[in-house]
């Protein structure tokens, strides 16, 4: 199952809602909220409240992905504003098992996040523990930046380990991804995609969606 979530830090947030329904009426399924905090990156965006807006707004999946330090510190809340799924960083939390669970517990899906540097080797203990693992495939903190071509190990890797040991996370990918490049993480194994400037960040928000889609339906076909 491939799956879409533009992310909505590329939005005008001025033309928010208008943008939204673009997203939904082409087929995007969910929705990527960057939540920053200015110390585990350096940049600050958007929040609770926010989510919380969205969520009376549209049925789509809010995927929800916390680059702040120690995030266990607003599951409730995010949870609470009606986040769908909670990326949490493995690179942030201090109290990685008991924050997944958490998640869990409140009926959202969790799912853990690796850094660019980040091995995927490192979060093996927790894989089969996770919904989701999300693959930074640029520095977290920005929109618009190039995509890290070498991070689709950790793709390949994740993709790999998932298929010997029978485990059923989601593959996602974060960073750099567009119209021309969207088939590399495709091939590697990822099947769930975000994209910001190459989506909300164009003049067509609707034909970049139809475009994404039909790319990853070939790959349903498979
Ligand atoms: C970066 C964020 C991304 C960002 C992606 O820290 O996690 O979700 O919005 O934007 P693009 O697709 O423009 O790289
Ligand atoms: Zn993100």
């Amino acid at each position: 199952m491939y799956i879409l979530s533009p992310s909505l830090l590329s939005a005008d947030f001025t033309d928010m809602g208008r943008q939204i329904r673009i997203l939904e009426e082409n087929g995007a399924e969910y929705l990527h909220i960057d939540v920053m905090d200015g110390i585990f990156v350096p940049n600050i965006s958007i929040g609770v409240p926010v989510v919380k807006s969205i969520r009376k707004f549209t049925e789509l999946v809010l995927d929800v992905h916390l680059m702040i330090t120690q995030p266990q510190r607003y599951i409730e809340a995010f949870a609470a504003a009606g986040a769908d799924i909670i990326n949490i960083h493995y690179e942030a939390c201090d109290e990685i098992d008991s924050t997944l669970e958490k998640i869990k517990t409140l009926g959202k899906k969790n799912a853990l996040t690796i850094k660019p540097k980040t091995n995927w080797k490192d979060i093996i203990p927790y894989l089969n523990k996770v919904d989701m693992v999300l693959v930074m495939s640029v520095e977290p903190g920005f929109g618009g930046q190039s995509f890290i071509e070498e991070t689709l190990e950790n793709v390949r890797g994740l993709y790999s380990y998932k298929k010997e040991n029978g485990l059923n996370y989601d593959i996602e990918i974060d960073g750099g991804i567009n119209a021309e490049n969207l088939k590399k993480p495709l091939e590697a194994g990822a099947n769930v995609i975000v994209a910001g400037s190459a989506i909300l960040g164009k003049r067509d928000i609707g034909q970049q969606v139809r475009y994404f889609k039909s790319v990853m339906e070939e790959y349903d076909k498979k």
